[in-house]
């Protein structure tokens, strides 16, 4: 082999390597930022307070029935955001809300974790509790009123 044909070979071989290389390094920004948008990007701080007797049962009955996809406290999960977030503020997402995703389960539209689906098993007991455990939780971290601005 000349040293020109020796030259030709090993930009070839380098060429490869880089393409290996950058198909490499492209699956794993794929990875991360797959998994990134899966649980950990949603995960909030969760401050716990004093709960009311309400608050308490409604604390129970959160992590009997929504913790799976809401996280404990309402911290987000796998499966579903955290409550304990501006969105779910009272004046973005009114206790009526609450009441409608259980009943009729929730469309993808906030985030990207798939549907709710309907929580009809939790009676209307649970369900005000629940919405109590989430309002006591979201004051204690900040999560107050604000008027609903259509953008
Ligand atoms: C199987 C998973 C799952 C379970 C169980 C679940 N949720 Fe959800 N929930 C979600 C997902 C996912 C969303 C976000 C949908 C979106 O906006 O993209 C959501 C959204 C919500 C919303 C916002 C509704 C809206 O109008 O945007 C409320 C309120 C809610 N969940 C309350 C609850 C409560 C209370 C429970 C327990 C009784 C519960 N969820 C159980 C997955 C779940």
């Amino acid at each position: 082999m000349n040293n020109k044909a020796a030259a030709k070979v090993s930009f070839r071989e380098k060429r490869t390597a880089l393409l290996v290389l950058s198909v490499v390094a492209g699956g794993v920004l794929v990875f991360i930022y797959q998994s990134s948008d899966r649980a950990g990007s949603a995960l909030v701080e969760v401050k716990v307070p004093g709960l009311s007797a309400i608050g308490q049962q409604g604390e129970a009955a959160f992590a009997k029935n929504c913790a799976q996809c809401h996280g404990e406290n309402a911290a987000g999960g796998t499966g579903g955001p955290p409550l304990v977030h501006n969105i779910y503020n009272p004046g973005h997402h009114a206790d009526g809300a609450f009441r409608l995703a259980l009943q009729r389960g929730v469309p993808q539209h906030h985030w990207r974790f798939g549907n709710m689906p309907p929580q009809r098993h939790v009676g209307k007991d649970d369900a005000n509790a629940i919405i109590a455990y989430v309002r006591e939780l979201q004051a204690a971290n900040g999560i107050v009123y604000q008027p609903h601005r259509m953008r």
